[in-house]
């Protein structure tokens, strides 16, 4: 079994430094996606990002399930996270959305629990990157606290062991934190080479909330209606391609390497057994120099690739809108 470094977050609960992810990205059945997780078990992956948006969350749990019963891992040493989607936020919402999430993935207690909009905006499954939600609205303070004291009530009742948060803003976080009886153990957000992220990760570092980073490729294969002319394609940069062909390893893993050794942790998503064996075998082997480090850090395009656009309310400007760019909030009319 492979000794892949393990972290502790602000509430001391262990956390292997890289997972898996799980969503299939409109491209991936559900049965595609558990059978890789079955074989990321086997090969020694002990940390899955799930979300109920994934819409495989049933059959992830049946191989979580067969493993467990086989002896093949124990419960204690899985970290398994899942999400609250957008429609979940309301009154009583996020212990429903946690009580399926429980039933699907056939389980007693979700290690991590996510928040994983800081709005209650929702798309259709598969819609196309122009599809607007009527009831879309700007994140409210008042509303996403509501989410998270349920929130908190899940961690008081055991059945969630951390509560986190997903594609947040300094912004956005500067209202809540102050407000949480209990602090986000991680947050989830875009990292990868061409999207640093340098203010939004330091601030998690500085106040000890552990970065999860997704896309952490670039997300080659992400849903259509998240590919914009300019995006730039990560495992093609110059620097990482360099890098790569110094180690005769794959674009992929110089990403991965760097992850690791920057202090994320990445949840990178294939099927593809020989690609995700790769993926948890290289932040064993081989690290990157400081020299390499410091490349890729200067490499920053600050492309975002996730826009999430889909989520935007009448009278927003655009995608922007969502992240805060000039340091505000953004509201109904930006
Ligand atoms: N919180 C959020 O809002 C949010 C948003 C997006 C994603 N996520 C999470 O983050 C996870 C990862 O993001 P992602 O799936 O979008 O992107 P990603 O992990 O950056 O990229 C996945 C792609 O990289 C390829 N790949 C993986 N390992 C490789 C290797 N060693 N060599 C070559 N290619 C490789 C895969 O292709 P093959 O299958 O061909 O190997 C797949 O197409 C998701 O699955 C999900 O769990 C969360």
């Amino acid at each position: 079994m492979l000794s892949v470094p393990i972290k502790k977050l602000n509430n001391g609960m262990p956390i292997p430094c890289i997972g898996m992810g799980t969503f299939g990205s409109d491209r991936y059945t559900p049965l595609q996606v558990s059978e890789a997780v079955r074989g990321a078990i086997k090969y020694g992956y002990r940390l899955f990002d799930c979300a109920s948006v994934y819409g495989n969350e049933d059959l992830i749990g049946h191989v979580f399930d067969e493993a467990i019963k086989n002896g093949e891992v124990k419960r204690e040493d899985l970290v398994i996270t899942s999400k609250v989607w957008n429609d979940m936020h309301g009154k009583g919402d996020v212990l429903l959305s946690c009580a399926r999430t429980l039933r699907d993935l056939r389980l007693d207690y979700i290690d991590i629990y996510f928040v994983h909009w800081p709005f209650p905006n929702y798309h259709a499954p598969g819609c196309d990157g122009d599809a607007r939600n009527p009831d879309s609205r700007p994140f409210f303070t008042e509303e996403f606290m509501a989410a998270w004291r349920q929130m908190e009530k899940l961690a008081d009742m055991g059945l969630v062991r951390s509560i986190a948060m997903s594609n947040m803003t300094i912004p956005k976080l500067e209202q809540v934190l102050p407000l949480c009886r209990i602090q986000p153990a991680a947050i989830e957000m875009e990292l990868h080479p061409a999207f640093q992220q340098p203010e939004l990760f330091d601030y998690c570092m500085n106040k000890g909330i552990q970065p999860i980073g997704f896309c952490p490729i670039g997300s080659p294969d992400r849903p259509e209606r998240d590919v914009a002319p300019g995006d730039v394609t990560v495992t093609q940069m110059p620097v990482i391609a360099e890098i790569a062909g110094a180690h005769g390893v794959h674009p992929a893993i110089v990403c991965l390497k760097w992850a690791v050794q920057r202090g994320q942790i990445p949840i990178p998503f294939s099927i593809r057994p020989d690609n995700y064996e790769s993926n948890l075998r290289c932040v064993t082997e081989d690290p990157l120099s400081d020299d390499e480090m410091a490349r890729i850090a200067a490499a920053d395009k600050n492309c975002r690739l996730v826009k999430g656009q889909v989520f935007l309310w009448e009278g927003a400007a655009d995608w922007r809108a969502l992240w805060d760019e000039d340091g505000r909030i953004c509201g109904w009319n930006n």
